[in-house]
C-alpha cells in the first residue's frame, strides 16, 4: 500500500513500513507501550551511539525506555548474551504483554527476536533495522536465532514481530563496508527475481542514496512476497539461500579465525560466485549469466582468496548446515536469472571446483 510518504507492505501478517520520515508512524505505534512503561530496548554499542539519539530526538518518551546494550558484532549472537537478555527482561519487570524494540542489524534483530520468543513463552517485539543487511533481509520474515559453537544460526525459532519499521535515516550512520555487505542481499534478490530486476541492480550504485533507497524498496517487496508464499521455509522460501550454503561455510570459517572485519555480505557475495559456478556446472545456468553475476560481484566487493589448505575446514563447517538432510545439503541454485532450483546436492569435488573458479576469477 502506497501512503503519502511511506510504503506499507501488508502481504505478511504484520506490517512492514518503509519510507523517509517514518518517525510519526513509529512514535504513534510505540506511544501506548511507552506510556505504560512497557517498552524495552535492545541495542548494541554502535546503534546506542549512532541511532538511539535519533529516536530520542524524534519520538516522545523514548529516552525513558530501559535498554540492554550488546557489544557490537557477530560474536554477541550467542547463548551467553541470550541468557543475559532473558535475565535483564526478568529483573526489569517485563511480561508477556511488554514490547521489546530491537534496534540494530541482523545480530540484534535475530537474538532479540529469539529472546522475545523465549521470554515468558513469547513477548511482543518490533524490529527497527539499522543496517542495510537488516533492512532488506534479517529483520523481515520472522527468523530468529543465535549461533552455537561458532556455527551460524544453529538455534532459533520462527517468531513474527508485531511490525517492522525501515527508516533509511539510519543508513546514513553506516560505514561503507556495512552498506556493501547489505548490497549482497540486494544482488541475491535481483538474481532470483529475474532479468528486469537484475538490469536495474547492474546499472545502479549502492553509494548513490536515492538509488539505494529504491533498491531497498524493491528488495523489501520481493522478500515480503517470498516469505508470504512460504513463511516456514518449507519450499519456495529456500530460494533465498542462494549463495548462503558456501557463504555460511566461509562465514563460520572466518568467525573461527576471529576475523571481525569479514561481514555476512562478504561471505554471501563469495558464496554467490561459487554457487553460480556450481549452477553453471550442474543446473544449466548459461555461461554469459555466470560471467555477469561474477563480474557484478567482483566490481562491488573485494573478495579474499580461499586458500586450498582451508577447503576441507570450510566444507566441514558446512556439514552443520541447517539445510542438511540424510541426502546431504540442499543447495539453492539458479537455472537462469529469475529461475531458482532448490534442494540440489553437490559433490565435494564440485564444491572444491567452485572454490578454484572463485580463486581464479578474483585474481584476474
Ligand atoms: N534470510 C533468508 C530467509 O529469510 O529465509
Amino acid at each position: 500500500v502506497k501512503q503519502d510518504n511511506y510504503y506499507k507492505d501488508a502481504i505478511l501478517s504484520y506490517p512492514v513500513y518503509l519510507g523517509s520520515d517514518l518517525w510519526n508512524v513509529t512514535g504513534s505505534f510505540l506511544q501506548p507501550f511507552i506510556l505504560q512503561g512497557n517498552a524495552f530496548l535492545l541495542a548494541d554499542t554502535n546503534t546506542q551511539e549512532f541511532c538511539l539519539p535519533l529516536l530520542k530526538k524524534n519520538i516522545p518518551g523514548f529516552e525513558n525506555i530501559p535498554a540492554f546494550i550488546l557489544p557490537a558484532g557477530e560474536g554477541s549472537k550467542d547463548l551467553a548474551q541470550f541468557g543475559k537478555i532473558l535475565k535483564w527482561l526478568m529483573v526489569s519487570g517485563a511480561s508477556r504483554n511488554s514490547l521489546l524494540i530491537n534496534l540494530g542489524g541482523g545480530v540484534v534483530t535475530d537474538i532479540g527476536g529469539f529472546a522475545a520468543a523465549a521470554f515468558n513463552r513469547g513477548m511482543k517485539y518490533i524490529n527497527l533495522p539499522t543496517t542495510l543487511m537488516g533492512q532488506v533481509d534479517a529483520a523481515i520474515g520472522g527468523k530468529t536465532g543465535i549461533n552455537v559453537g561458532g556455527v551460524k544460526n544453529q538455534a532459533g525459532l520462527f517468531y513474527d514481530p508485531l511490525a517492522v519499521f525501515i527508516l533509511p535515516e539510519f543508513l546514513e550512520t553506516l560505514p561503507e563496508e556495512q552498506t556493501r555487505s547489505g548490497f549482497a542481499e540486494i544482488v541475491k534478490c535481483a538474481a532470483l527475481a529475474g532479468k528486469g530486476a537484475w538490469e536495474i541492480v547492474k546499472n545502479s550504485s549502492f553509494t548513490d542514496k536515492q538509488a539505494l533507497f529504491n533498491l531497498t524498496g524493491e528488495t523489501v517487496k520481493f522478500k515480503c512476497k517470498v516469505v508470504a508464499e512460504d513463511p516456514f521455509d518449507l519450499s519456495s522460501r529456500k530460494m533465498l539461500n542462494f549463495g548462503h550454503t558456501a557463504g555460511h561455510g566461509l562465514e563460520s570459517f572466518h568467525i573461527s579465525l576471529g576475523r571481525k572485519d569479514y561481514l555476512h555480505g562478504d561471505a554471501v557475495a563469495a558464496g554467490m560466485i561459487c554457487e553460480s559456478w556450481i549452477s553453471h556446472e550442474t543446473a544449466g545456468l548459461p555461461g554469459n549469466e555466470l560471467e555477469e553475476i561474477t563480474e557484478l560481484i567482483i566490481s562491488a566487493f573485494h573478495p579474499d582468496p580461499i586458500e586450498k589448505k582451508h577447503y576441507s575446514r570450510i566444507s566441514s563447517f558446512m556439514d552443520y548446515d541447517k539445510k542438511k538432510t540424510v541426502a546431504g545439503i540442499g543447495y539453492s541454485l539458479l537455472e537462469k536469472l529469475g529461475k531458482p532450483v532448490l534442494g540440489r546436492t553437490v559433490d565435494r569435488d564440485i564444491l572444491y571446483g567452485s572454490f578454484d573458479y572463485y580463486n581464479n576469477v578474483i585474481t584476474k
